[in-house]
């Protein structure tokens, strides 16, 4: 994150705060938010869309980090939400989210998560299915006074894309559960356009998520602009984040050059233009931090064991995401110094799988040492669990060397707080 330093003791820095002091006060694990970093990417991407088309709005796609202080935060910068549940919507709002700057998402919507939606007068409806626009035509018919008259809604489309990324977070392509391939979607266009109370704006889609190259999000725009001209288009999310040194997603300003000249080529001149970035707005501001417990040598292989692992960050045993891993006492520079060690940065919890970085070189890692795991903003806080009964990490913002707890840590209350005698 750019308010992370390596400080001249080679201490570690995250928003200006020593990590040594973040640990004693906030105690391990935490996830820790670089405020700075955070606003800073939220402002990159609302300016920078803003500048290039001016009718558009980049909506948060809050499944990567559902807090309220992070919604909060997006808010004041001017930033939309995309929820994806009845839940998302309820922190959205609580949150302070302006309902007309949220949209919503969902492969199989219900009732109770629609009704929600009409009432709080969220923005747009993205119709995934036809079910949806059954259900939603039933709602707004039978509940005269508590929606609105119209609801404003587009159709997502599948556009058989299938972008160079984790099976589990392509979207785009045939086969996938979400959205409409094109003919269902241009039959679907036809019924919206015959319902008096849902008014059809446009087109959604999202074709996938950690895409590392501009080219397959080019093509979606080529696919949906088949489709006839409509005067809003959401062109969803999916932009790479950088957790490794070697990654080199596009940068956020690369991406909109991209995609806006795609949508200027493309779509019509006055369109309202949407995205929807989760992943690379939010990962590289957080840093996870971990206390070792144990340092293990054997059958050839350097396990460091961390109080931490899988309840907190699931990216690596479900999508063998790669993280660094730093002695954030002791920062190693690639290239610079001695290697180290090669190491396997494991977690506490009863499974092989519970991996937070599989090879990462660690100068001469012991009990007792800090390690920071960069670039875990995103999908950790939201895939969280309570494996083995650990209790879920606090979040905490730091910011010009001040760090507040917006999310404190579990206790074993909370663990008991469902149960019933
Ligand atoms: N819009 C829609 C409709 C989406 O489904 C998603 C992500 C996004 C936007 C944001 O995509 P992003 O910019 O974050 O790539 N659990 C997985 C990620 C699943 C992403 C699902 N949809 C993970 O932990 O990697």
């Amino acid at each position: 994150p750019s308010g992370t330093t390596t400080a001249p003791d080679g201490g570690l820095r995250i928003g200006g705060c020593h990590v040594t002091e973040l640990a004693a006060r906030h105690g391990t694990p935490a996830l820790l938010v670089d405020e700075g970093a955070l606003r800073d990417r939220a402002g990159r991407y609302a300016d920078g869309l803003a500048a290039r088309r001016p009718d558009s709005m980049v909506a948060f796609a809050s499944k990567a980090f559902p807090c309220t202080a992070v919604y909060r935060l997006l808010a004041e910068e001017g930033l939309g939400v995309d929820v994806a549940s009845g839940g998302e919507l309820a922190l959205a709002l609580a949150a302070g989210t302006d309902p007309a700057k949220v949209v919503v998402h969902g492969n199989a919507k219900t009732e109770s998560y629609l009704r929600a939606a009409v009432e709080a007068g969220a923005g747009l409806i993205v119709i995934d299915n036809f079910d949806d626009i059954d259900r939603l035509e039933h709602l707004m018919a039978e509940t005269p006074g508590a929606g609105r008259r119209e609801q404003a809604v587009l159709v997502r489309v599948t556009p058989d894309i299938r972008p160079d990324t984790h099976a589990a977070v392509a979207t785009g392509q045939r086969g996938s559960k979400f959205g409409m391939l094109l003919p269902e979607a241009r039959e679907a266009i036809a019924r919206l356009r015959a319902c008096s109370r849902l008014r059809l704006d446009g087109l959604h889609v999202h074709i996938g998520s950690q895409i590392l190259d501009t080219e397959p999000f080019v093509r979606a725009v080529a696919a949906v602009a088949e489709l006839g001209r409509f005067p809003v288009y959401d062109l969803g999310g999916g932009l790479g984040a950088r957790y490794t040194y070697d990654d080199r997603p596009p940068a956020i300003e690369a991406y909109l050059d991209a995609l806006t000249a795609a949508a200027d080529a493309l779509l019509p001149a006055g369109a309202r233009v949407i995205i929807e970035p989760g992943r690379s707005l939010v990962a590289e501001a957080g840093v996870s931090l971990y206390r070792v417990v144990t340092v293990k040598r054997s059958g050839g292989e350097t396990f460091v064991a961390v109080d931490g692992g899988m309840g907190d960050n699931l990216e690596v045993p479900l999508y063998g995401q790669r993280f660094e891993a730093t002695v954030a006492t002791r920062v190693r520079v690639p290239g610079e110094g001695a290697p180290g060690e090669r190491c396997r940065v494991v977690g506490r919890h009863c499974e092989s799988g519970d991996v937070l970085s599989a090879g990462v070189f660690l100068p001469d890692p012991r009990p007792g040492d800090l390690i920071a795991v960069p670039a875990t903003g995103a999908y950790t806080y939201s895939l969280a669990n309570n494996y083995n009964a650990a209790r879920r990490p606090p979040v905490v913002f730091c910011r010009d060397g001040r760090s507040r707890p917006v999310v404190r840590r579990e206790t074993y209350a909370d663990l008991m707080r469902r149960d019933l005698p």
